[in-house]
């Protein structure tokens, strides 16, 4: 498989097959870190990653990634920079494009990444916008495959707010990957029309189902129960509402009792806001595998920067 020059914008654009790739070069690189063995495959690589919003995990895994590889990472927060203020987001793509090999990007408006993408001539990577997060996705999908041993059938259902990125990535993943998906939310926060439309063509592809429902009971039978945080970073001034609307949602003892299965686990992309989305004792009941699923972060992220940025000949993997 050859992702070489490929940029990673959201799981649209890559296939089942790409995607089992990534998901298998993180079990393999995550392996050889626990022994010890790291690679050099980003050797001579020098990486910006562009922050206008705060991250612990994606920060964090792309620094670390990048150095475990042999790499050199930069980090350039909104104050760092001129990008969108005093310097177009194109202009500022073609400089960082000839100084560095490849382009993280965290912040707002999607079609900022796109721009980066399309103006700097190397792989960019986006580490959240308002619309996707589509490396967490590949964590979590990580997790899922250690916990069952397998992606294609199991039944995922995500608990809040439905449109946010983390909602509309995890529905795009599952929607390729085989695993039947159901969007537990309000109404008022269902993903768009568009988006299911699009991801119910992928599933037609791969056999998953997908079901958009505001109904609790819709629970039943979950593998896996998935929350995030009720308001995402730019939407604090919304809190007062969303927790009115979403409080029923909240991810609970009473909650998971209905899923009517013992091996149902709980995954949260973090942060959690605990005693909003979830309680705090489901939080610590399944606060082993949530943190596997962090971890994961820096397995597949290093994963997506050595598939499409690494030499591989250097590469350990
Ligand atoms: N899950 C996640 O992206 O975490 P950070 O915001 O800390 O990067
Ligand atoms: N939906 C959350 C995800 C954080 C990783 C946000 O955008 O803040």
């Amino acid at each position: 498989m050859n992702l070489k020059g490929r940029s990673f914008l959201t799981l649209k654009d890559y296939s089942k097959e790409e995607i089992e790739y990534l998901l298998d070069l993180a079990k393999n690189l995550k392996e050889k870190k626990k022994k010890g063995i790291l690679g050099n495959s980003l050797r001579g690589k020098n990486i910006a990653l562009i922050f206008e919003k705060p991250s612990t995990r994606t920060r964090c895994s792309f620094t670390i990634g990048c150095i475990d590889e042999g790499g050199h990472p930069e980090y350039l927060s909104r104050d760092d920079i001129q990008l969108g203020h005093k310097e177009s987001i194109e202009d500022t793509a073609r400089v960082l494009g000839r100084m560095f090999d490849g382009i993280q990007y965290r912040g707002y408006a999607h079609e900022n990444v796109e721009k980066l993408a399309k103006y700097s001539n190397v792989p960019v990577w986006n580490g959240l916008t308002d619309s996707y997060h589509p490396t967490q996705i590949l964590a979590d999908f990580l997790t899922m495959k250690e916990q069952f041993g397998k992606l294609e059938g199991l039944k995922l259902v995500y608990v809040g707010d439905g449109r946010n990125n983390v909602a509309n990535s995890l529905l795009i993943g599952s929607s390729k990957m085989g695993i039947n998906i159901t969007m537990l939310s309000p109404k008022s926060l269902w993903p768009s029309e568009e988006l299911v439309e699009t991801c119910r063509g992928y599933a037609r592809d791969s056999g998953s189902e997908i079901i958009i429902t505001d109904d609790i009971e819709a629970v039943k039978g979950a593998d896996v129960i998935y929350t995030d945080v009720w308001c995402s970073m730019g939407e604090e001034a919304l809190a007062a509402d969303r927790i009115k609307i979403l409080k029923p949602y909240q991810v609970n003892d009473e909650l998971m009792a209905k899923t009517g299965k013992a091996h149902t686990i709980v995954l949260h992309c973090l942060p959690a806001v605990k005693g909003n989305e979830i309680t705090y004792e489901v939080f610590e009941r399944f606060s082993n595998v949530i943190f596997d699923q962090a971890e994961n972060r820096i397995h597949t992220i290093k994963a997506v920067m050595v598939a499409t940025l690494g030499n591989t000949e250097n590469s350990q993997s």
